[in-house]
């Protein structure tokens, strides 16, 4: 069985290992600072396996060495948003949980591969890789599959469309400058610009980039977890069953788009090495302008965490 460990038990971390746990792909470890809350938390799941009829091992634990030998590492650990707050505004809190969780973790799983959560997404990612010193393939940052996954559900709203035809591709950095490509976009081949009044799917696009805030602001405390952790176990999933996904995610760029030496969220195939390949789409004049813009958002997050942290 393989082995996947997730630092954080909070919303996201917990609802991750559920819906790890009814895909029956691997053991399960929940690390967190709170005293016994992700053993009592791995517990509960444990025990309904036998409900649910699948064969994982499921534990928690206060500190690292449980999370020996894990295949993969999602780190959910951190502070999550108020109402008003950017995701930005994590950016010191988090990046000292993180930087200790990525260093930890990597003692007593050296071949692992890692996903982050935690926000501010891209920068958290990139921190992960500067810290651990890993290869570009083994750190991979979730955030496009969520907000792709937004934006299919507004669309599934909007036109009453199966949610398995509708197709989404939202690229760039993990805040509100975030690329929803509209012209890659379809449903069942059809392009979102052809099917869609454009002053629909402009309020479309505009409720995406906010998506998260959205539900923020209706949970009043805590952010998005359900959607997010699902995102998470499509991933792992797609490392583990060697799958070659193509899916959003934020990776290390070295050139592609014209970037380099940040995270950002592009297209990547997915397989057992990791990151195996980032998918380049021509873009047209309108898209690189938003790729520049929130490029340049992402980098100035970057260059605060190199004022924070030493690498
Ligand atoms: N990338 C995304 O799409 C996305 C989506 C949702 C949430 N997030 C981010 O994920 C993070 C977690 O969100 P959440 O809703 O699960 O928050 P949460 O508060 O429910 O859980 C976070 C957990 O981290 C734990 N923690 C804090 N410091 C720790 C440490 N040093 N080691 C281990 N655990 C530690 C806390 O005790 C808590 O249980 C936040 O930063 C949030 O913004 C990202």
């Amino acid at each position: 069985m393989n082995k996947i460990s997730i630092v954080g038990a909070g919303m996201t971390g917990a609802t991750t290992a559920h819906w790890l746990a009814e895909r029956e792909l691997a053991d399960l470890v929940l690390v967190d600072v709170v005293e016994g809350m992700p053993q009592g938390k791995g517990l509960d799941l444990l025990e309904a396996m036998p409900i649910i009829g699948k064969d994982v091992k499921i534990s928690g634990a206060n500190d690292y060495t449980a999370t020996k030998d894990s295949d993969i590492i999602i780190i959910t650990a951190g502070l999550p948003r108020k109402p008003g707050m950017s995701r930005d505004d994590l950016l010191s809190a988090n990046a000292a949980i993180v930087g200790t969780a990525a260093t930890e973790t990597l003692k007593h799983s050296p071949d692992a591969i890692y996903i982050v959560l935690t926000n501010p997404l891209d920068t958290m990612a990139y921190l992960t890789m500067k810290k651990t010193g890993l290869p570009r393939e083994r750190v991979i940052g979730q955030a496009g599959i969520l907000d792709s996954g937004r934006m299919r559900a507004f669309v599934a709203l909007e036109t009453g469309v199966s949610v398995e035809n509708i197709d989404c591709y939202v690229l760039g950095g993990h805040g509100d400058e975030m690329v929803p490509l509209t012209r890659h976009s379809n449903i069942a081949g059809i392009s979102l610009k052809e099917y869609l009044p454009a002053d629909t799917l402009e309020a479309i696009v505009a409720r995406t980039r906010k998506g998260g805030g959205e539900i923020v602001n209706l949970l009043k405390t805590g952010s998005a977890f359900y959607a997010p952790s699902a995102a998470c176990a499509q991933m792992a999933e797609a490392i583990l069953k060697n799958k070659h996904l193509i899916v959003p995610c934020a990776a290390y760029m070295n050139g592609e788009y014209g970037l380099k030496d940040m995270f950002f969220g592009v297209p990547v195939m997915l397989g057992r090495t990791g990151m195996e390949k980032i998918i380049e789409y021509k873009l047209d004049e309108d898209e690189k302008i938003m790729f520049d813009k929130s490029a340049a958002a992402v980098k100035e997050t970057h260059e605060a965490l190199k004022n924070l942290v030493k690498f």
